[in-house]
């Protein structure tokens, strides 16, 4: 399956423009899912949640709508993270987009420092959605920090996770292929570049966004500047395998009675 990432920095509040360039990019290389980066339309230092209110819009909504315009005029699916408004709520969310419009949503669970000023967390299980014959998971940016999110996910099947990021801290690249390894599943992390100064915050981004295949290793890794589109072969079906010697295997040789819930 050809992944594609498009690696950008949204121009913070200028939806319609930051649609505009995604559907520039998109129009540019073949890939059968694009992932672009956490609150990839609307930009991610919000000064508070009333700003976040004011850009936030409904799933469906004119954002996904136009996604969906582009998935249809390129014959491809789109993951992206954007500002959700569900009545008084107000998620960091994912959307997995086809032709057809809205196939999985998927609304953040652990919510990063500022973000919880702005957002309501993600209420919802993590789970998993059809892509041709696999199956695909969902987290965003600061979920790479539990291990159970991706867990949760493998253990459901996923053979790939789209992780749309916004990621300002040095670690989640090198932690994400051990994600990939331990659970055997393939991860796909689309981070922004740039700076925001808002709100008496100035926040730098990491680019570096990277496709790992089910090994952990990296098929490809956009730099830490500037805007890039990559594009990359992955064999989902090495996802399938969860082998990690003759003897073992990632998920099967788990001890759930012997572990501590947290709970
Ligand atoms: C993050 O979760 N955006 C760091």
């Amino acid at each position: 399956m050809r992944i594609g990432l498009y690696q950008f920095a949204p121009e913070f509040g200028a939806v319609e423009r930051n649609l505009e360039r995604i559907g520039k990019a998109l129009r540019g290389e073949a890939a059968d899912l694009w992932v672009l980066p956490e609150l990839a339309t609307t930009g991610y230092l919000f000064a508070d949640r009333a700003e976040c209110a004011r850009l936030a819009e409904p799933v469906p909504g004119p954002s996904t709508e136009a996604l969906a315009a582009l998935c249809r005029a390129r014959g491809t699916r789109v993951v992206a993270g954007l500002a959700e408004r569900a009545g008084e709520r107000l998620y960091n969310a994912a959307v997995y987009i086809g032709p057809d419009g809205v196939v999985g949503l998927y609304r953040k669970v652990h919510l990063f420092d500022r973000e919880r000023l702005c957002f309501d967390p993600g209420p919802d299980p993590f789970r998993v959605h059809e892509l041709d014959r696999f199956r695909l998971g969902l987290m965003i940016c600061f979920d790479w920090l539990f291990p159970e999110a991706a867990r949760s996910l493998a253990l459901q099947g996923a053979d790939l996770i789209a992780h749309p990021a916004n990621l300002v801290l040095p670690y989640c690249q090198a932690a994400m292929v051990t994600r990939a390894l331990e659970n055997g599943v393939a991860c796909a992390t689309c981070n922004r570049v740039g700076a925001e100064r808002r709100a008496g915050e100035e926040l730098s981004f990491t680019g570096r966004s990277q496709v790992l295949d089910a090994r952990g290793r990296c098929l490809g890794q956009a730099p830490a500047e500037g805007e890039e589109t990559l594009v990359v072969e992955v064999d989902l079906d090495l996802s399938r395998d969860k082998r990690i010697t003759e003897r073992n295997d990632r998920l099967g040789d788990r001890r759930p009675d012997l572990y501590f819930s947290g709970r």
